[in-house]
Formats: C-alpha cells, structure tokens, sequence
C-alpha cells in the first residue's frame, strides 16, 4: 500500500467509540457518493476517472508533450485554481521545486493566469525574449479573467514572434468538450484542443488533460500517475473506516471539527511538498467551505514553519489538528560531514543521514505538538514516485469528497468563488452587469 495512515497520535483525542459512533455517517456518505445520488451527482467522474479515463485523447497527451518538448525551451502552462495547481503540485513534488534550475532535457516550465500582476507578465515576457516558446491555455469555463488576459498577451507574443500559423502549432487549449468562448475560439483558429470532462469540477481535475498535459511536459512518468490512482479507487471501496483509510481520514476530521477543531494544517517536511500543500487546500477549502461551515485548510513546511508557526501550533488557540505527511524514500541520501576539529560540537551527526535526522525531528515535533493539545494524523506515503503520488491524489479526493457529504455540504459547487468573479465583471465594466455595477459602486 502507498498510503498509510496512522492515528496513533489520536489516542488522546478520540476514543474508540467515536469511530464507531460516526460509521454510519461513513456509510450514508459513502452511499451518496457510489449510488450518484448526493448533491453535486453531476461532478463525480473523478471516482472512476483512473479506470475510465478517455485513452484516445490519454495518447494524444503524450504525443503532445513529445512534439512540445522537442520544440520548445520555455512552456507556459496558463490557468488558475483547479487548472494550474495539480500539475505545479506534482512537477514540484516528483521533480523540483527548482525544476527550471535542474539539469534536464525537458522545457523550463512557468505558470501564468494565476494572479493579476503586471510585474509578473512583464517578467516573464522578458524570460521569453529569444526563446523558443509553446503555451497550453487551461480553463474549463473559457471565461475566467484571469488567465484569458494571459492567454491574450502571450498568444499575441507567439503570433508576433512566428507569425499566426506556427503559432498555432505551439498553442494547446484545454477547457470545455464542446461550449464556452476558449472553446469556439480554438476550433475558429484551429488549435489542438484536450478536454475537461463534464463531470469533473476544476480542483479534481489534476489527473485529466487539464494536470496531465504540463506534467507529461515535465517528462513524468503520467501512466504511473494514474496506475497508482487506479490502484487507490480498488482499494478504497470499502464502506468500513477500519478498511478504509481515506474514509477514516474523513471521519477524524469530523470527529475533530466537530470537537471545536477548525483548522486543519497539513505538514509537509520538504520543500517539494509545498505546492501540493496549495494544491490540498483548495481542494478540502473550495469542497467544505460552505454554508457557514468548514475546517479551515492551513499548510505549514517544517523545520522551516516551526521557526515562524511552530510557536503558535505549540501554544497558541486550541482549535488546531494536523495531518503530517512523511514522504518514503526520497531518491536522495546526503551525510553530516565529519569535521575532525569539531568546532562547532557538531560531530555527534558526523556520518548521520539527513533523511534519519529529518524523520528525529519529525517524531520530536509530532510529541511536542500532542503534548501541546494538537491532535495528529499521520499519513505516510511510500516513496516519492509517480505511483505513490497518484494514489495520494485520489486518497485526498476521495476523503474529501467523503468528508464534504459527512459535514452536509456539495463538496463539488464552489458558489463563492463566483461572487467575487461577478463583482469584478460589474466594476470592470463587462457588458450584462450594468444593473449591480451602480449598487457596487456605491458601497466603494
Ligand atoms: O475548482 C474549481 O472549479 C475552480 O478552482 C476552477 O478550477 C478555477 O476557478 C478556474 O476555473 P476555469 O478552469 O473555468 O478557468
């Protein structure tokens, strides 16, 4: 098994009744989420997304990243939320977090559409200047502001630099099968399209083209990806939480939130983990934080966060649990060097791996921390390859799915992201929202 999850460290918190008393809120979400009869029905094609997934469209995606690996040296993947965070999160968690930096005969990889920010467009044009460049626009709605002006400016740069027909051939959309304005733009223009299925909401999207294409270009191993997601939907069928260790996470979540814990924070110990920390918070933030109700996602990376957050995780409010992920083997070993001076009294580590000395001051923190009132979660993934990640991803997904129902919400609408998309659309004067435009207005 790749996942693993311990709650041995819960021992204080829960007692064994608890988990029983909850199996069958389990079990009613479980049969909501199989039977496709809960609220959000029309978004589950992830559960089986790993067996079911469309092969045709899976080969045009490596044929895809082959033809833009060879010709380019910077890709530019553009989308926000859902449409970037996966594939940055695996790139990072399987590559680097310094991936441009690396040694490697795939493209430097950059992200843009995720935020509104002169400085970064302009940066990152300047990047470009004398490079040869291919860009995937990600976006299921088609209309999202933020990578459409993206899209715009660095289409425009493609066009200017190859003229308009070889730009087309280094331009790939990935949005809607058939609707939207990214859409009928790309089959007016001609470009290479990949789709976001129907029934697949952004932030489960990671092992669809929209995770699939950028990761591919990375030069990850995408079968191994979904093998390891596919080996993670066999195993987690059972309705029993002691069978069940994606369900159990659900269900201690509850427990706990239910306990006056309300903030979750996950806990990486390497920095490669840090974008999949993002990629988790919008997964559990956009599914549960609703109604009036959610645990609020935080994400820390220790050592580094137990010198700016550990104090407040140790002491601080009691409305804190963690869930610490330990990554297996890493690939890496690296020894303390022994120092026969021993100035700085350091030569009890001499010849000690970091990977032994990280795990100490994981188990080290984990006591502290439980020691200091913060229930703790430990899942541990067996290593750090393409197989454990997928697996992780769908454990994450299922659980959340499983959790969102447990808590009374549609884990698969994201009805206040649309708020603020409004709002903005009526101030910037985007034809169709004149009447709220003069209320808006107003209240400034
Ligand atoms: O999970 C979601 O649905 C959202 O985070 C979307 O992915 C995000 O808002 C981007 O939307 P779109 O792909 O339509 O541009």
């Amino acid at each position: 098994m790749s996942v693993k999850l311990i709650d041995r460290y819960l021992s204080e918190f829960i007692s064994e009744h608890e988990y029983q008393n909850i199996q069958p809120q389990v079990s009613a979400a479980h049969h909501l989420l199989r039977s496709k009869s809960g609220v959000g029905n029309d978004f589950l094609g992830w559960v089986t997304l790993p067996e079911d997934y469309d092969k045709e469209e899976f080969a045009r995606i490596k044929s895809a990243a082959e033809q833009i690996r060879k010709s380019c040296d910077i890709f530019i993947a553009i989308g926000i939320g859902g449409s970037y965070l996966g594939a940055r999160a695996v790139i990072e968690f399987l590559k680097s977090p310094n991936y441009n930096n690396i040694k490697k005969d795939t493209p430097d990889i950059y992200f843009a559409g995720c935020d509104i920010s002169a400085a970064s467009i302009s940066e990152l044009l300047e990047i470009c200047e004398g490079k040869d460049i291919c860009i995937n626009v990600i976006s299921k709605s088609g209309t999202t502001t933020e990578p459409a002006v993206a899209f715009r400016v660095f289409r425009e740069m493609l066009e200017k630099k190859y003229g308009k027909e070889e730009a087309k051939n280094r331009i790939f959309v990935t949005t809607d099968r058939e609707k939207g304005t990214l859409k009928n733009f790309a089959d007016k223009v001609g470009y290479q399209t990949f789709v976001v299925p129907d029934d697949v909401g952004g932030r489960f999207s990671v092992l669809t083209a929209v995770g699939l294409l950028p990761i591919a270009v990375a030069g990850i191993d995408i079968d191994m990806l979904m093998r390891g997601a596919r080996d993670a939907q066999i195993k987690y069928c059972d309705e029993k939480t002691e069978n069940n260790d994606a369900y159990k996470y659900a269900a201690i979540r509850n427990i706990l939130y239910r306990k006056g814990k309300t903030t979750e924070i996950l806990v990486g110990y390497e920095s490669y983990s840090r974008m999949m920390n993002e990629w988790w918070k919008q997964l559990f933030g956009e599914s549960e934080g609703k109604d009036g109700r959610g645990i609020f996602p935080a994400s820390v990376i220790f050592s580094t966060d137990l010198h700016s957050l550990g104090q407040y995780i140790q002491q601080g409010m009691r409305n804190l649990f963690e869930t610490v992920v330990s990554v297996g083997n890493s690939g890496a070993v690296f020894t303390v060097p022994d120092d026969p001076d021993n100035i700085d009294g350091l030569n009890f580590l001499s010849g000690v791996e970091l990977d032994k000395i990280k795990k100490i001051a994981m188990q080290g923190t984990l006591l502290a921390h439980v020691d200091g009132g913060v229930p703790n979660i430990l899942i541990e993934l067996e290593d750090r390859s393409a197989y454990s990640l997928g697996y992780f991803i769908y454990f994450m997904e299922l659980a959340c799915a499983v959790s969102g129902y447990m808590l009374g919400v549609n884990p698969f609408n994201q009805p206040g992201v649309e708020a603020y998309k409004k709002n903005m659309f009526a101030l910037l004067g985007k034809p169709g929202y004149e009447d709220i435009r003069e209320q808006l207005q107003k209240r400034l």
